[in-house]
């Protein structure tokens, strides 16, 4: 669906203090020019950008999120805070594309305070892709409180998915390259599918069942379809829900009523 053309997105830019703030300072100093869509959270790192943050802006209906952090190993703090956001950035991109938002709506760049006009290119250019893709929701033709609930799920399993980054998305060595190989390997597959993907459609069928029109109940079929998911593979959920005692599958009509 194309955009209206009055459209004015909202971008929400978490932007370094040391670099890509200073950076943005100095694009204003200079005139350079750039769409006036940006709403600006200055941190003092990029690594400072919490998953939660993301989730929770785009929850908002923030249209686009902008994390912008000082060139990688020009970072001010651990001095590895910039690799982190590098590492929370491909995470996050893949979470919310798992909830149906357009990963192109998150976008990570390195802008050193002496970068006034890279600045200004950037944001000139993603202004253009958030303007293109529309309102939330709509590049996704999906229903903006739908991709809420699955934010909201994400953003409930925050802590849990900082804990498997911290253990088992430890990249060696800590460098563009070194992140590019981790995440393209084919072992990272099925461990984001594992640990991270199954986690939130368990999380996200639980939401779409307690939301469920004041019964608690549903079946693989509505669920799927709220969350723009397979009925196989939420029927696969659901019997594993079943097994943990969870959710009651109620015979060949898969009725499912929450117990818990
Ligand atoms: Fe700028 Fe860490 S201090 S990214």
């Amino acid at each position: 669906m194309a955009a209206p053309s009055d459209f004015k997105p909202i971008i929400v830019g978490f932007l370094c203090n040391w670099c890509c703030y200073g950076g943005a300072d100095l694009c204003g100093v200079s005139r350079f020019q750039y769409p006036p869509y940006l709403r600006v959270i200055r941190l003092m790192c990029s690594g400072r950008v919490d998953l939660e943050f993301i989730f929770r802006a785009f929850a908002k209906k923030a249209d686009g999120v902008f994390i912008g952090g000082c060139h990688l190993n020009d970072c001010h703090y651990n001095p590895e805070g910039n690799y982190d956001a590098l590492g929370n950035s491909i995470v996050a991109k893949r979470i919310i594309a798992a909830v149906g938002v357009n990963p192109e709506r998150l976008r990570l760049e390195w802008v050193s305070a002496g970068e006034g006009i890279r600045f200004a290119e950037v944001m000139n250019e993603f202004g253009a892709k958030i303007k293109s893709l529309g309102p939330l929701g709509s590049s996704e033709g999906r229903e903006v409180a739908d991709l809420q609930a699955g934010l909201e799920a994400a953003t409930q399993l925050v802590p849990y998915f900082k804990l498997v980054e911290r253990e088992r998305f430890r990249v060696k060595p800590r460098t563009e390259e070194g992140y590019q190989k981790f995440f393209a390997s084919p072992d990272f597959e099925p461990l984001f599918q594992e640990l991270v993907l199954d986690k939130l459609t368990l999380g996200r069928i639980m939401g779409a069942l307690r939301a469920g029109e004041g019964s608690g109940a549903g079946s693989a079929e509505s669920v799927a379809q709220k969350l723009g998911l397979d009925t196989a593979e939420v029927a696969r959920h659901l019997s594993l829900l079943s097994q943990q005692g969870m959710v009651k599958i109620d015979g060949s009509r898969v009725e499912l009523v929450l117990v818990a």
